[in-house]
């Protein structure tokens, strides 16, 4: 019992202390800029935006040379060797691949630098020329790290494809930038093959593993990753390093219309995002271990495998499927990657953290009884004291309750996390919390776009509050400008609103091929600084803070001219537990709502088996009158708390028993939901709901 008396006091004394101090911290303060007249703030800390946080390096090439050098004897690159590929077929006769992955082997800093220069002067001996670009177009991987610290030695272009990207974009993104030589793993070299057909420059291709087709066809050469590194080995090429603003990536993002967009990033872009990055998060060094496995194609992670090396740590690579001793791939009695690597700090999109939280809530709720309760009770116990003062957090009944309840939820990321960073999309207040209480570890939110490279905004680690998105990177300044049509002007109060532009070093050059399009939405002001407009509308808190609260082409104006603003509704309303995936469909002619749920299986079979509903599948669950209702309701309330307006709450549902995939195309890599193809999925349901 003493435990809940300390408990209760030492917050309230630490929030008494605490509460005062806090709010005098100003994270970002305005600045004088040059371009479109707007509302500027800049990192507090910083009066003029990081170009590099490394004397005398200006590209990703000198700084991993440099880190090679510094720590040559240290490990840096891990990959978990294969003990056994096992196939489990389930009663209902599907099949699912099962890994048993033992220790990580590691290579060296010495050895990989060694390495990536093998390859370097294999990809030359093999008759790639250096103007000529190299697709990488693989899972994240050891090899795909090597091949890109290659490239960059000789001043390659990388053009960077999503694994999952659909097959008229694969062709289109090698297409446009006439690659030669695709970089690939057998799984990829496959889905290759069948466009081999439209793909006229493509000349070579070098498969990661080491079994794969020979001959493909007629026209390409292919090679093992091996055979480039002996080729390399036994006749070296020289380095043709880049300078900072040679482009060191042509990045196609899976936009969520149309054909992918390829963003070029020179050197000094990426290295502006990772000098950010090294200077936000805290303590950052030799000691830092990083689990790998988000898509490298994605520039968050590509800037954090740039970094880790320069700060010394060590990068063990892991893939979405084997993260945890209970995912997908892993066979059962085996460890996932996190329990036998235990990572220091971690990437990860909304998605992913959505998933580890629904994971726990599940145990916790399949244990019920006394164990729930005392969860349930931890929990409160902590929200409480965060949601008083940060430093509440330090007190002895933390540690209490980290003992008794939250070590166990910690050890399912291997029990060492301090440090997790989220960016791709919005993190749900509710999972922020979710994850600040359970991991005991901060995450950090970062808001940037593929064009800024990833920099714009960053949460620091003091900042408790949710549904912010933090104060300007060191890299970037952050405007605001008036948005006339939607409704937004910098002079608004309580807060300066408008659409938010982005400034400095990490300002990428614009799309590859398409000026058009460069030219709509990049701006050199002036002063020679770059913008990047990115249709997304937010708001400046007093301390400098940001927050999104719209995106220019998500406002859809009703039939009686009310404004939905899709985002904002959908983010509200998925925090219903019936709720895996919504889309909120509004239409100019009609002056309600109405909205597409795909169903969370677990909650809707709950509550099908508490109401004594008969079912035979999910499918038939999803379609039954009750289950609608039940959902629609829940909608509703949590819509009304949310103080959403009336027409904003969706009037009529279909309820979808099937989870929307990359694969399936209706949602991107990072799992944002693509509302053209949706729509168009479903276009007979959204007539149905009208009618
Ligand atoms: C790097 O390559 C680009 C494109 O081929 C070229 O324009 C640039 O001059 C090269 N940089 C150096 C330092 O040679
Ligand atoms: C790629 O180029 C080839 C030849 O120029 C053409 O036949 C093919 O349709 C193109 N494919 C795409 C997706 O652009
Ligand atoms: C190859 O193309 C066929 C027909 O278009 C398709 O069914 C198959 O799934 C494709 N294979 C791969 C590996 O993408």
């Amino acid at each position: 019992m003493t435990g809940y008396i300390v408990g209760a006091l030492v917050p309230i004394v630490f929030t008494l202390l605490l509460r005062s101090s806090k709010k005098l911290k100003k994270r970002g303060v305005p600045v004088d800029v040059g371009g479109e007249p707007g509302y500027t703030i800049r990192n507090s800390r910083f009066p003029s935006p990081v170009e590099t946080s490394w004397e005398g390096i200006s590209t990703l090439a000198e700084l991993f040379e440099q880190a090679c050098k510094q720590h040559a004897d240290k490990p840096l690159l891990g990959t978990r060797k294969l003990i056994l590929r096992d196939v489990e077929v389930t009663e209902d006769g599907r099949s699912f691949e099962k890994l048993h992955l033992g220790d990580y082997e590691w290579l060296t800093y010495g050895k990989t630098f060694e390495t990536v220069c093998h390859f370097a002067s294999g990809l030359v001996q093999l008759g790639h020329k250096r103007e000529e670009r190299v697709a990488i177009f693989a899972d994240t991987r050891e090899e795909w790290f090597i091949a890109l610290q290659a490239c960059f030695r000789l001043n390659v272009t990388v053009v960077t494809i999503y694994a999952s990207l659909g097959e008229e974009a694969l062709c289109h993104s090698l297409n446009e930038t006439e690659v030669t030589t695709v970089i690939c793993g057998n799984k990829e070299l496959k889905k290759l093959v069948n466009i081999s057909g439209q793909l006229d420059t493509v000349t070579r291709v070098i498969c990661m593993d080491d079994e794969f087709p020979s001959s493909a066809n007629g026209r390409w050469t292919i090679s093992s990753f091996a055979d480039v590194k002996s080729v390399g080995r036994a006749s070296p090429v020289d380095a043709d390093l880049p300078l900072s603003a040679d482009v060191a990536v042509i990045m196609y993002t899976s936009g969520s219309t149309g054909l992918p967009k390829g963003v070029m990033m020179t050197h000094g872009n990426v290295l502006a995002t990772v000098s950010a990055v090294m200077t936000i998060v805290p303590g950052l060094g030799s000691k830092d271990v990083y689990l790998a496995y988000l898509p490298l194609a994605h520039i968050l992670e590509l800037a954090a495998e740039n970094l880790i090396p320069a700060v010394g740590g060590i990068i063990g690579y892991g893939t979405p499927l084997t993260l945890t001793d209970t995912s997908n791939k892993i066979k059962r009695g085996t460890k996932g990657d996190a329990t036998v690597l235990s990572p220091t700090v971690m990437a990860a999109v909304p998605a992913i953290l959505d998933r580890v939280r629904d994971g726990v809530r599940k145990k916790v709720d399949a244990k019920g009884g006394l164990a729930k309760k005392l969860f349930d009770l931890a929990y409160s116990r902590r929200l409480s004291a965060i949601d008083g003062s940060w430093f509440g957090a330090w007190g002895l009944e933390k540690f209490l309750w980290d003992f008794l309840v939250f070590k166990k939820v910690r050890a399912v990321l291997g029990g060492r996390i301090r440090f997790l960073l989220s960016g791709g999309a919005p993190l749900s207040a509710d999972t922020q919390r979710f994850i600040n209480i359970c991991l005991g570890a901060p995450i950090g939110q970062g808001y940037g776009l593929t064009e800024t490279c990833a920099g714009a905004t960053f949460s620091e680690v003091d900042d408790t509050s949710v549904g912010r998105v933090g104060s300007p990177l060191p890299c970037s300044f952050v405007k605001l400008v008036d948005w006339p049509e939607g409704g937004y002007l910098i002079s608004d109060s309580p807060m300066p609103r408008g659409e938010i532009v982005v400034g400095g070093p990490s300002v990428t050059l614009g799309y590859f091929k398409n000026e058009e399009k460069t030219k709509e939405v990049y701006k050199v002001d002036e002063r020679g600084m770059r913008w990047f407009y990115t249709g997304d509308v937010g708001q400046f808190h007093a301390d400098g803070c940001l927050e999104i609260i719209d995106r220019k082409k998500d406002i859809v104006k009703l039939q009686h001219g009310e404004y939905v603003s899709l985002g904002k509704v959908e983010a509200a309303l998925s925090i219903s537990p019936y709720v895996d995936n919504i889309m909120l469909h509004a239409d100019p002619f009609h002056s309600y709502c109405v909205a597409l749920v795909v169903a969370s299986q677990h909650a809707v079979e709950d509550w099908a088996s508490k109401q004594g509903v008969a079912f035979t599948d999910f499918a038939e669950l999803c379609e039954k009158e009750d289950t609608i209702k039940e959902v629609l309701s829940s909608l509703i309330q949590i819509g009304k708390k949310a103080r959403l307006e009336k027409f904003e709450i969706p009037a009529k549902i279909k309820l979808l028993s099937t989870p929307w995939t990359p694969e399936s195309g209706l949602v991107t890599a990072a799992l944002k939901i693509k509302r053209e193809a949706i729509r168009k999925a479903f276009s007979e349901d959204l007539a149905k709901l009208y009618t």
